[in-house]
C-alpha cells in the first residue's frame, strides 16, 4: 500500500487534472442549452421534450459521475492504471477545439429541427460504406466522415457526458488488467473495434506501453485523427475495416474492446459483429464492451435514456436500450462475466469458452 504522502499527492494531482476538465465541459453544456432555448423562444417554440419528462436531477447525476471519478482514482491507487493523462492538447489546441463545437451547433440545430440526417449519403459515398452508417449521427456535420467532424467529436462527447467520456472508457482497463496482468505484454495482442479518434487506446498504452494494440474503424478520417492523437506510442497499428468483416486472423486476438459503438449499429448487424469478436479471440480471451445503460440498468435513468435518441439522432439506441446481450453472446460462444455500471455508461466483459 502506497504511504500517505504519495497518496495524498496521488489525490491531489488526479483532482488537477479531473475537476478543471469536468468543469470546463460542464460550463459548455450550460452554454449549449442556453443558447438552445434562446433560438426556440425566437422561433416561438416551446420547452423541449426533456423538460416533460422525469429524469435524475444535476445533483443526482453529479452524484453518480462522483462515484464514477472515485472509482478511477481507486484503480489508480491500485496500480491498475498510471495517473491517467488525457492528452488534451495545448491551450490553443483545447480552444480550437470549442470554437469548432460551438460553430457546428447551429447546423446541428437545423439538422434537429428538420430531421435532416442523410446528408452524408450522396453520390461519393453510396454504396462504400453500409447504408446503415451513412447517417449524420447525433446530427452531426459530416457524420463520421470528414476530418472537421473527428477533430469535433470528442468535445462532443465529452460534453455529452460531462466531461467523464475518457474516465467512463478507462473503465474497460480493470477486467483487461484481470487477463494481462503478470504476463509478459509483448506476446499479447489487443484489438480496438470502432476505436473512433483513439481515446481509449491512449488510455490503454498508458497502462500497457508494449503491448501491440490494432484499432480498426470504418472512418478513415476518425482513423487520421486517432494516428495524430496516439503518434507518441509504438506498437500501434490503425486499420480502415468493418466490424462486420474484421480483417484479422480468427483466434488471434487475447481481448478485444468497443466502446460506445453498439448503440449506433442496427440489430441484426450486432449480431454479425458479436460472431466477430468471437471468431478473431483466442480461448479464454475477454471481450469488454462498454456502452450506454440499458432500460432497467438504473431505473432513475430510464426517461433519460429513452429520450436520448430524440434530442441525438441515434436511429437504432431505442432497439438498443432493450437488446439482450447475454444471449447474444451466449449464441456465438462467448460467456457473459458481469455488467457493471459507470454513470450513464456500463462495462459488459465477456468470455470466450
Ligand atoms: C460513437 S463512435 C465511438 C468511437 C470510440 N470507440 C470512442 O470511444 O469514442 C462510433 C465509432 O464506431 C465506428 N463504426 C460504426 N460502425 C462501424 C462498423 N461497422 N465498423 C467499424 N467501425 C464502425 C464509427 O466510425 C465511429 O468511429
Amino acid at each position: 500500500m502506497a504511504d500517505p504522502i504519495s497518496q495524498f499527492a496521488t489525490r491531489i494531482a488526479y483532482g488537477a487534472r479531473q475537476l478543471p476538465r469536468v468543469a470546463w465541459y460542464i460550463g459548455h453544456g450550460m452554454v449549449m442549452r442556453r443558447l438552445s432555448r434562446t433560438v426556440r423562444a425566437r422561433a416561438g417554440q416551446g420547452p423541449p421534450p426533456q423538460a416533460r419528462v422525469k429524469v435524475p436531477d444535476r445533483r443526482r447525476l453529479y452524484a453518480d459521475m462522483a462515484v464514477l471519478f472515485q472509482r478511477d482514482l481507486a484503480n489508480v491507487e491500485a496500480g491498475i492504471y498510471p495517473l491517467p493523462a488525457d492528452h488534451d492538447g495545448t491551450l490553443p489546441v483545447v480552444l480550437n477545439r470549442s470554437r469548432l463545437f460551438f460553430e457546428d451547433l447551429p447546423d446541428v440545430h437545423r439538422r434537429r429541427e428538420r430531421r435532416d440526417v442523410r446528408q452524408v449519403l450522396t453520390e461519393d459515398t453510396r454504396g462504400k460504406r453500409p447504408n446503415y452508417y451513412l447517417q449524420n449521427f447525433h446530427f452531426q456535420s459530416g457524420g463520421w466522415l470528414t476530418p472537421e467532424s473527428a477533430q469535433r467529436y470528442d468535445t462532443q462527447v465529452e460534453v455529452l457526458l460531462n466531461g467523464s467520456a475518457n474516465a467512463t472508457r478507462r473503465q474497460a482497463l480493470l477486467p483487461l488488467h484481470e487477463v494481462f496482468a503478470r504476463r509478459d505484454q509483448r506476446r499479447l495482442k489487443l484489438l480496438d473495434v470502432g476505436c473512433g479518434t483513439g481515446r481509449f487506446l491512449d488510455s490503454f498504452k498508458q497502462a500497457w506501453p508494449r503491448l501491440p494494440a490494432l484499432g480498426i474503424d470504418l472512418s478513415e478520417a476518425y482513423l487520421g485523427e486517432a494516428k495524430q492523437h496516439l503518434k507518441q506510442w509504438c506498437w500501434i497499428d490503425l486499420l480502415v475495416g468493418n466490424a462486420e468483416a474484421l480483417p484479422v486472423k480468427s483466434e488471434s486476438q487475447d481481448a478485444v474492446t468497443n466502446i460506445f459503438m453498439l448503440h449506433e449499429l442496427p440489430p441484426k448487424v450486432r449480431r454479425v459483429v458479436f460472431r466477430e469478436f468471437a471468431r478473431v479471440l483466442k480461448r479464454g480471451g475477454r471481450l469488454v464492451v462498454v456502452d450506454s445503460l440499458q432500460l432497467g440498468d438504473a431505473p432513475d435513468y430510464d426517461g433519460m435514456l429513452e429520450l436520448f435518441p430524440r434530442s441525438y439522432h441515434e436511429p437504432y439506441y431505442t432497439s438498443y436500450l432493450k437488446e439482450d446481450f447475454r444471449d447474444i453472446a451466449a449464441a456465438c460462444g462467448l460467456a457473459h462475466l458481469r455488467d457493471v455500471n459507470a454513470f450513464v455508461s456500463k462495462v459488459m466483459v465477456f468470455a470466450k469458452r
